[in-house]
């Protein structure tokens, strides 16, 4: 199901997302935006997800709180123009960007924090991030109450914490997975993509290289993984 480019009805403040008409069947993709190929698939879903009478949403905030000190919050790219044309032409409803003092009071005291799946892997070396990522998701639902939100896989960690949160705070919202969009070297699409020059951008294809020849050698143990990988040890 698709939708022809149109009006995208853009909201800023809370107020104005909480006091909105909507349609029946509201379906959220939540971003933070500087949108891509991998967007579009997420949209596409949603589109889909919400259904004729439905409508798609789209968040856009880049969440200071899932951002560790010294990390790229300044840097992250914020096209907030070539995002809007591209809600536009993806035919999305609503656009909500807020500003980061929108979301959070300067004296704000709540968090929700999952303490089990989010203390491993990336949350290992990410501290607070996921944290940040589950406190303005469940804000985000709050505001726009969808009946559904759709999440990309690339972010597999994420996915799952966001899960697990929406089953323990009881949420009645739907969440959507969708598989991971790549470039055509293998390499997942990310906003983050943009910071790579030309000589990581060839490196960081390595990693689906090496994990598709892994899972297509049909290895079991962990000395013969790692030489069909090609990984130094
Ligand atoms: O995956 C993202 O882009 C972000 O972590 C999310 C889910 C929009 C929360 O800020």
């Amino acid at each position: 199901m698709s939708k022809a480019a149109g009006r995208v009805k853009i909201l800023t403040t809370i107020a104005d997302a909480q006091t909105q008409s909507r349609a029946k069947r509201r379906v959220l993709v939540p971003t933070m935006g500087a949108l891509h190929k991998a967007h579009d698939e997420l949209i596409r879903v949603a589109r889909e997800a919400a259904g004729e009478d439905g409508e798609v949403a789209v968040s856009i905030f880049v969440n200071p709180l899932q951002f560790e000190p010294g990390s790229d919050y300044n840097l992250y790219p914020r096209p907030e123009k070539a995002d809007e044309e591209f809600c536009r032409s993806a035919g999305v409803d609503l656009l909500f960007r807020p500003s980061a003092d929108e979301v959070y009071a300067t004296d704000r005291s709540t968090f929700v924090e999952e303490t089990s799946l989010s203390t491993t892997l990336e949350g290992k070396s990410r501290p607070g991030h996921f944290r940040g990522v589950c406190t303005v998701v469940a804000k985000l639902f709050n505001i726009l109450a969808p009946d559904a939100a759709v999440f990309g896989e690339k972010d597999f960690q994420q996915l799952a914490v966001i899960r697990r949160m929406v089953r323990d705070l009881n949420f009645k919202i739907d969440i959507i997975a969708v598989p991971t969009v790549r470039e055509k070297d293998g390499l997942a699409c990310s906003s983050r993509n943009q910071y790579l020059n030309t000589e990581e951008r060839k490196q960081a294809s390595v990693l689906h290289k090496a994990l598709q020849a892994v899972a297509n050698s049909g290895k079991k143990s962990a000395s013969e993984i790692v030489t069909v990988a090609g990984v130094d040890q």
